[in-house]
């Protein structure tokens, strides 16, 4: 068995069994933490439970947890300069939101431009400040939603590029990640065009919906000449109360479930090295070393027809109990436990097409299929036909789009959820690597690979 496994399944093996022995620290440390409690609140710096995870247990905190209720401060603030971007691997706090633009540059002075603004307008937000003054007889530098000092609110302002930005320029073409194409329609989709892909997307995230909002009306304002927006989708996570033992659970979605538990563990650098960030092996353009593929997916959710639907196929769907998250074979576990395919292989206890089952059957083959998903709850709402406009604003990121989210996505089309959900809009991205430090800008590897290609 061993000799057929893949370096991902090793290092997802590995990854659990770390966790596994950390556990009881983590638990004990994070009661501690948890007890600490509001004394502590007003001096972190990363969002939520991060922090109080983080500071507690030396545990990086996962994309998934859910943030917990009054641990957030509008004085949180994550780092921007990296090697890779934020807003990957660093928990999600309580908002976010996938804007998507068409890009009116022409040239490669006129995108190098774009990225520039966009650097510095990113600059800011995330660190936050105070907007300067100007002659009141122009407009104000800064839309005034947050005051006259904007805090950091743990934002966190991810930049991705679409397909038809490199299609539509023979420039770029050349350059464009070698996996990345256009979302096409999968059977259990109706995809709504003014829904879907874009040339550029942002994905802003914050501790309240008033920084991403402020953020997204920063960009239009100052980036106008430069981008029309075309859609966008806010989503959110519900925040929790501390429990009794201080762990760390997932955020529930709109079914009611948890979403996240078997999420890989975003605080492995090797794993996410090998899952998330695209690396020398993958044999891209030298450029998106660092980078990542992204797919967005909004998902609306059924939910009044779900509402009415028994508990069991409630469970027998997802393949996971609805309260505690414990996987169907082994109820009376948490939701960190792994289900046990190779003692139920006709399905007894967890279907073999409950959504947990086919999205990753647990077998060494399939290890390389794994994702790092980011997702929000969507409201948007009423439908025209009065039911309620509810979902999920799926986000996922993974070294490798084909590998990850088709294959994943694939392996889905058929699922009995399918009756609960319908995809309606997305799309395919290349999230760019991190801006290194000052001075450095977004895509400014691929802007230095445009002009090499040119002289
Ligand atoms: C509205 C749509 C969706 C809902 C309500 C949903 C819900 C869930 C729930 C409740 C779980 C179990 C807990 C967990 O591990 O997170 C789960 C797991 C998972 N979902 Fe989804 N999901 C949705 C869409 C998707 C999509 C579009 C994909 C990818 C194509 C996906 C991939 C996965 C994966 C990989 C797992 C983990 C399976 C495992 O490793 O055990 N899900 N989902």
């Amino acid at each position: 068995m061993e000799k057929h496994e893949t370096p991902a399944a090793d290092l997802l093996r590995d990854s659990m069994e770390r966790a596994k022995t950390r556990a009881p620290d983590t638990s004990a440390s994070r009661r501690a933490a948890l007890k600490m409690g509001v004394a502590a609140l007003g001096t972190v710096c990363l969002g939520g439970y991060a922090s109080l995870a983080r500071a507690a247990s030396g545990r990086e905190a996962n994309v998934t947890d859910a943030p917990v209720t009054n641990a957030a401060s509008p004085r949180d603030s994550v780092p921007f300069y990296g090697k890779h971007q934020s807003g990957i691997t660093n928990p999600r706090p309580a908002n976010g939101m996938i804007a998507s633009f068409s890009v009116l540059a022409e040239t490669p002075d006129e995108l190098e431009r774009l990225f520039r603004r966009l650097t510095d307008r990113a600059v800011f937000l995330t660190r936050g400040g105070t907007p300067p003054e100007y002659d009141p007889r122009l407009p104000p530098a800064d839309s005034g939603i947050l005051g006259p000092n904007i805090p950091p609110d743990a934002l966190t302002f991810t930049v991705s590029l679409g397909n038809s930005l490199f299609e539509d320029r023979a420039w770029l073409k050349p350059h464009k990640p070698l996996r990345l194409s256009r979302m096409t329609r999968f059977p259990n989709d109706a995809l709504d065009a003014a829904l879907c892909h874009g040339d550029l997307n942002l994905q802003i995230c914050a501790n309240t919906q008033d920084s991403t909002q402020h953020a997204l009306r920063d960009i239009l304002k100052n980036l106008a000449d430069q981008l029309v927006l075309r859609w966008m989708q806010e989503g959110n996570v519900p925040v929790i109360q501390p429990g009794p033992d201080g762990l760390a659970e997932s955020a529930r979605n709109l079914l009611g479930f948890r979403d996240g538990s078997a999420n890989p563990d975003s605080g492995d650098t090797a794993l996410m090295n090998h899952l998330v960030w695209v690396g020398p092996e993958r044999g891209e353009p030298a450029w998106a070393l660092n980078g990542s593929y992204q797919a967005v997916r909004i998902i609306r959710n059924f939910v009044e027809r779900w509402d009415r639907a028994p508990l069991w196929e409630q469970e027998a769907f997802i393949g996971r109990t609805k309260v505690t998250g414990a996987p169907l074979d082994k109820p009376h576990a948490r939701e960190s436990d792994v289900p046990d395919y190779t003692s139920d292989p006709q399905g007894e206890k967890t279907p073999l097409d409950s959504h947990i089952r086919l999205a990753n059957d647990r077998t060494p083959e399939t290890q390389d299929n794994i994702i790092l998903r980011r997702p929000f709850n969507y409201f948007n709402g009423v439908a025209k036909n009065g039911q309620l406009d509810q979902g999920l604003l799926f986000i996922c990121y993974q070294a490798d789009l084909e590998k990850g989210f088709i294959t994943v996505q694939s392996r889905l089309d058929g699922e009995p959820l399918e009756e609960y959900l319908k995809p309606v809009g997305g799309g395919y991205f290349f999230t760019l690597p991190g801006v290194a430090r000052a001075g450095d800008f977004f895509g400014s590897a691929l802007i230095a690979a445009v002009r090499a290609s040119a002289r």
